[in-house]
């Protein structure tokens, strides 16, 4: 592994103020494994300045709705004490593409349907008749809104 220099580093706060992540977000992050400070020559506790990409990913993640645990297990794919290069970005990029791909048919479906019947058993609005007359996805056992939920 070569050896961390200085410019190799940045300090805690400047991970913050790149990622417009408070500190303390960034030390639950690192309590969490998410990331790992390095000690340099000096013994300065510093991140490697990839980290802004390991932070900005969290943020991504946590938008799409990725729990904590997802997001650790993606993390964890990357090398430690390295900075990560693309080989190892593409294979979460390609783990993630299904969830991914999923979210935005789903973002699609609820676009298109959000002013239209659901068929969610409401029966509230007038194009309800034409795709769930008298609530026949519900006599048929569905649950829920399942012309944007399901697939
Ligand atoms: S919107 Fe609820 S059944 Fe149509």
């Amino acid at each position: 592994m070569p050896a961390i220099t200085k410019d190799d580093v940045i300090p805690i706060g400047t991970l913050a103020a790149r990622t417009g992540v408070a500190v303390s977000a960034i030390r639950f992050y690192e309590d969490k494994g998410l990331i790992h400070a390095v000690r340099t020559g000096g013994n300065q506790r510093r991140f490697l300045r990839s980290d802004i990409r390991r932070v900005s990913f969290i943020l991504i993640a946590q938008r799409l709705g990725l729990a904590l645990a997802e997001i650790e297990e993606q993390l964890a794919t990357l090398p430690e004490g390295r900075t990560p290069n693309v080989r190892d970005w593409q294979k979460i990029s390609h783990s993630m593409r299904a969830a991914i791909d999923d979210k935005i048919k789903l973002l699609t479906r609820t676009r298109a349907k959000l002013d239209e019947c659901i068929g969610c058993g409401c029966l509230s609005l007038q194009k309800c008749q034409l795709y769930n007359r008298d609530d026949k996805m519900g006599a048929a056992g569905a649950t829920g809104p399942r012309l944007v939920l399901d697939t």
